[in-house]
This record gives C-alpha cells, sequence and structure tokens, in this order.
C-alpha cells in the first residue's frame, strides 16, 4: 500500500471556486466560493466568472488548507480540473495549480471533470462510508451533460446513453428563464415544485430510440404552453407557479429515471448512482430511492455538497490517477467544451 498521499485540488471550471484537501481517499476539507456576480445576468458570464475566480483562487486554497490542518509542505500533489468547462474560468484554476505544484516540487495530476463528478461516490468522510462496487451504473446529470454511465474500474466508464441536444440541468435552467425565476433555475424550481401539483400541466416527452435523451422539445413545448396561456391570462406564470414548476420537474425528471431503469436493467448492475449538479433535485433522489427499492438495487446518492461543482470530487479522481503514477506535464494547456 502507497503511503496516505495528501492530495490538494482545485476546481474551477464554470461559476464555483473550490479548493479541497484530501488524505487518501478521505476529505479533510472542501471549500467552495460560488460566484453570485451571474445571478443578475440569468447565467454565467464568462468573463466575470475569470475575474471572481482570480479573486477567490488564493483564499480559497488557504480557507482548504486551514480546514483541513495541513501545512502546504504536507502536500504530496496537486490535482486540478483540465476540463471541460469555460476557458477563461479553467486557466484560473490551471495555472494556480502549476505554479503551486512547481514551487513545491510536488507532482500535478489532471482531472476531467465529468469523471470527477463520477468518482465523487468513493469520496469517504469517515470509517463507515460505502463506496459503490463496479460494475456500477451513474447517471451524470449537470447543467452541461446528461449520460448514463456503466463504470467497470475508476477510469473505464460506457456510455449506455446520453442526450442528443440539450442537457437537463440547460433545460431546467430555461425554464426558471422563462418563468423569470433567476439563475441558476434547478435550486429554485425544486424549491417551489415541493407546493405544487406535479400532475397538473402535461408536457410532452420525446420518443428517443434507446436509453438517449433529448431535452430541446420539452423545453419548446413549455415555452409554447406558457405563450398560449398567457395570451388568455396574463398573470397566468404568477398565479400557477408553484404547479408549472412541480409540472415540469416531474415531467424532466420522470423522463430521466425512466431510461435510467431501463439501462440499468439491461446492463445487470445492481447498483446505481446519480452525479452532477441535477443531482441535488429532492424530486430526482427519492425517484431513484424509489426505483432502487422496487428493483432491490442499492442506490447512490450524493451528499449535497458533492453534487454541484466542488473540488474534492477533483481530489478523488486525482487520488486515483496519482496511485497509477499518471502525473500531467506542467506545459499542459485546459481544455475547454
Ligand atoms: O454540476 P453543476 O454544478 O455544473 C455543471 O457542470 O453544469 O450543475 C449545475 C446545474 C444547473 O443547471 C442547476 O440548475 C442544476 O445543476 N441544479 C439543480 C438543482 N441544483 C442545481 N437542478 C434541479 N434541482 C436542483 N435542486
Ligand atoms: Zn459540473
Amino acid at each position: 500500500m502507497p503511503k496516505n498521499i495528501t492530495i490538494l485540488a482545485i476546481e474551477s471550471s464554470c461559476d464555483d471556486t473550490s479548493a479541497a484537501v484530501l488524505r487518501g481517499d478521505r476529505i479533510l476539507s472542501n471549500v467552495i466560493a460560488s460566484q453570485k456576480v451571474h445571478e443578475q445576468y440569468g447565467g454565467v458570464v464568462p468573463e466575470l466568472a475569470s475575474r471572481a475566480h482570480q479573486q477567490n483562487i488564493v483564499p480559497v486554497v488557504d480557507t482548504a488548507l486551514k480546514q483541513a490542518g495541513i501545512d502546504r509542505r504536507e502536500l504530496d500533489a496537486v490535482a486540478f480540473t483540465r476540463g471541460p468547462g469555460l476557458l477563461g474560468s479553467l486557466m484560473v484554476g490551471v495555472s494556480f495549480a502549476k505554479s503551486f505544484a512547481q514551487a513545491l516540487g510536488i507532482p500535478l495530476v489532471e482531472v476531467n471533470h465529468l469523471q470527477a463528478h463520477v468518482l465523487s461516490h468513493f469520496i469517504k468522510e469517515n470509517d463507515e462510508s460505502v463506496v459503490p462496487q463496479f460494475p456500477f451504473v451513474c447517471l451524470l446529470v449537470s447543467g452541461g451533460h446528461t449520460q448514463i454511465l456503466l463504470l467497470r474500474s475508476h477510469f473505464e466508464m460506457e456510455v449506455l446513453g446520453e442526450t442528443i441536444d440539450d442537457a437537463a440541468g440547460e433545460a431546467i435552467d430555461k425554464a426558471a428563464k422563462i418563468m423569470d425565476l433567476g439563475y441558476p433555475g434547478g435550486p429554485v424550481i425544486d424549491k417551489l415544485a415541493r407546493e405544487g401539483n406535479p400532475q397538473a400541466f402535461h408536457f410532452a416527452t420525446p420518443h428517443i430510440q434507446g436509453n438517449d435523451y433529448s431535452f430541446s422539445g420539452i423545453k419548446t413545448s413549455f415555452l409554447y404552453f406558457l405563450r398560449d396561456r398567457l395570451a388568455e391570462e396574463p398573470d397566468f406564470i404568477g398565479q400557477h407557479k408553484a404547479d408549472l414548476c412541480a409540472s415540469i420537474q416531474e415531467t424532466i425528471v420522470d423522463f430521466l429515471l425512466k431510461k435510467l431503469e431501463n439501462a440499468v436493467k439491461e446492463s445487470g448492475a445492481r447498483q446505481v448512482a446519480i452525479a452532477g449538479g441535477v443531482s441535488a433535485n429532492s424530486r430526482l433522489r427519492e425517484g431513484l430511492q424509489k426505483m432502487g427499492e422496487k428493483h432491490h438495487w442499492q442506490v447512490f446518492i450524493p451528499k449535497m455538497q458533492f453534487c454541484t461543482d466542488n473540488a474534492a470530487m477533483v481530489g478523488i479522481a486525482g487520488y486515483f490517477k496519482y496511485l497509477k503514477g499518471d502525473y500531467a506535464d506542467i506545459s499542459l494547456p485546459p481544455y475547454a467544451n
């Protein structure tokens, strides 16, 4: 067994600046600075995101080390998100990680953001933490991605299904934008949906072959439905906000779960996980729990701090790569989408 190595991890792919410290597969700290500046624009403004990352990165890393009770000289490696993401945002984390590792004379490990979301299930918080066994299926569902993956090992992932257009989180964010609920829309829709009737309105889901998804049609049908209703009742959104949120959430979550259920059955796996920002959705979490009980599958639902972008997931992915001796070259550029 290698000695319990200590890794500093950096995540800056979109609008969260995050740093974490892991010792082996155990999390010591996970600090996330979310950028509020984008709310007023209804979406992430890349230029503002990279500027905020520059302001946040040093204090966030400092706090992560302090909370972990780790001196920088105790670090064995620096892991960072290389991509995909916004180039200007990635650049901040990548440059920081490189100079930090170089100054300390320790290896660098590059991490793919999507792999990190999936591998977040292997982060251990204590001796009781239970992690998935291979093979297992993971629905990775975020603002940029929607994929059903079969994991055979930490780095062997087969795509069983994926969206052919928008990501589920993107559809949720657009629905929220249409209702003028602000950005990001997922948490607001989730909250308002709790007061609403999920069967109040019906939005058609497309018939897509196999285990693939499509979300652009749902968004359009939501838009046209509202346009027609607003013509008759100008305050339709204000009067039916909770029901609209509950109904659109139900449509999207049902679609996600139906394809997932089918993919898991076909794969023969007995363990199912969800990951990515949309896995914070309470309806999706409940639905997966029920599905697991129905089929006697063991389900893995991430803690909230590991759903949306965070550096702990980068740290765990970096840890497994470090164990393989898979280090990154100092000249490595970030990659965007
Ligand atoms: O993984 P993430 O933080 O960033 C990407 O890599 O995309 O995911 C962000 C997405 C956004 O679309 C956001 O609206 C969605 O996750 N989200 C949620 C919830 N919390 C965040 N969607 C539904 N329900 C939630 N509670
Ligand atoms: Zn993400």
